[in-house]
């Protein structure tokens, strides 16, 4: 069991480049399944997630071969659709193939995906549409079958715009015959980055990024040469570190259209951001701020991204006044509010409302990080603190984050991560 150690109270200075998108390349990985031809991904980062999926593309009958930063995938051999169970175990992401393995091989396995910390993460929205575009689901406690000899273009309404939905249903709907319409799609840029790599593959999509996605089906798609969108999270991520300890950071491979509501908080809480127009911002943020009271609520892009509210709260403990967040799209993701309780935050809490009393004393102590993101407000919260903090469970920060500790450190940060 892995930890980071953090002692804080420094300032962070410097440059830091973002890394290729996790939430984009996952998707993307499994869409490299619809073709025979030679795909080429670069801007991949070296985090478990990636890896994980590289298995399970590998166990499907794919070779997939890393050099630095690219990832080449050549899906020719690809003659199983079941994925293998403790892969599915390990990351729920692995759902992802279901709809290239429709589209190549009519055919999809995966046991149930469990639920994790932050929520039951039920897929209902990903199987009918999958049944609206002519599969026979069948689900048992050996998990569930998605059959269709062939796929046939429909309208599909999402009852939620769900990322992982319209992905997996976009990814279906490309070997589909006829048109499909996607109603209430998630307009995430990792949806666009996704659509451009079919299209690069010669799927005829339009209206991604807006509520309506139409896919016309293709009998055919080629292999593609893709380059990753940055991540926009992981920017989110070090911007609030900044915040969080004070000290002027250059983000570069950021866009920062990607990130709506942030730089405007950030702003009106006293820090400065100099956008560049070469995909780059500088973050400068005071070690001190003005008494302010933020509300803030999740929701699906272009809302505050629930994938930064963890990091977000972590910072407003910095911020003198009583701050309001509401976590709209997880049932459970505010569970590292009981964590910076115990550093000395006052946060009151529940599964989906968190009132946070930032300017208050913190101090150090021993933390457990749930999921990624929660472990990454631990992680930037314990940066503000001086003192030796210890964030546990390390390993699933390191699941969406390459190097995080040695790129901080680079920044000026007191900060490694260790076998405990
Ligand atoms: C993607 O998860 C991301 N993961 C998540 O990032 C992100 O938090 C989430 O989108 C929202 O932006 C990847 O892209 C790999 P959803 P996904 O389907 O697709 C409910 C991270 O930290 N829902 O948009 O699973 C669901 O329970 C991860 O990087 C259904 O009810 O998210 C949730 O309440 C965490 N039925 C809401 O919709 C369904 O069939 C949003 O889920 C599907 C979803």
């Amino acid at each position: 069991m892995g930890e980071f150690v953090v002692r804080g109270g420094h300032r962070l200075d410097g440059t830091v480049r973002i890394n290729g998108a996790k939430n984009a390349v996952l998707p993307i990985m499994a869409a490299s399944l619809l073709t025979d031809g030679p795909v080429i991904l670069r801007d991949v980062p070296r985090i478990r997630d990636v890896a994980v999926m590289a298995d399970v593309l590998t166990a499907l009958g794919a070779i997939v071969e890393r050099t630095g930063q690219s990832l080449a995938i050549d899906a020719r051999g690809v003659d199983r659709f079941q994925v293998p169970e403790l892969l599915m175990q390990e990351m729920r992401a692995s759902i992802f193939v279901m709809g290239p393995l429709l589209g190549r091989l009519g055919r999809a396995a995966i046991v149930q995906p469990g639920g994790c910390a932050i929520g039951d993460r039920p897929i209902n929205l990903h199987l009918a549409g999958f049944q609206a575009l002519g599969a026979e689901v069948s689900e048992d406690a050996g998990g569930t079958l998605v059959v269709s000899p062939r796929l046939q273009g429909a309208e599909i309404h999402l009852s939620y715009p769900s990322v992982g939905a319209t992905e997996n249903l976009m990814m279906a709907a490309v070997m589909a015959d006829g048109e499909t319409r996607i109603r209430n799609a998630a307009m995430e840029p990792e949806v666009v980055d996704l659509a451009q790599f079919l299209e690069r593959m010669g799927a005829r999509i339009r209206g991604a990024g807006t509520p309506e996605i139409r896919v016309r089906g293709s009998a055919h798609l080629s292999g593609a040469d893709h380059t990753v969108i940055p991540d926009r999270i992981e920017s989110a991520t070090f911007a609030l570190a900044v915040a969080a300890s004070g000290g002027t950071v250059r983000l570069e491979n950021c866009l920062v259209d990607h990130l709506p509501g942030l730089w405007e908080y950030l702003r009106v809480l006293g820090c400065s951001t100099r956008f560049d127009d070469n995909d780059a911002v500088q973050v400068e943020c005071p070690s001190e701020y003005a008494p302010r009271a933020i509300s803030v609520y999740t929701g699906p892009y272009p809302g505050f991204a629930t994938d930064m509210q963890a990091q977000f709260m972590a910072f407003l403990l910095k911020v003198p006044g009583v701050h309001y967040i509401s976590e709209r799209v997880f049932e459970n993701r505010l569970g590292h509010a009981a964590e910076l309780r115990r550093l000395g935050a006052r946060i009151t809490a529940d599964q989906r409302v968190a009132m946070v009393y930032g300017g208050g004393l913190l101090h150090p102590g021993t933390v457990r990080a749930q999921d990624l993101r929660a472990g990454a407000g631990l992680i930037i919260a314990a940066l503000g603190i001086p003192g030796v903090t210890h964030i546990t469970n390390s390993a699933v920060i390191e699941r969406g984050y390459e190097n995080l500790a040695e790129r901080l450190a680079t920044l000026g940060a007191d900060v490694t991560c260790r076998e405990a």
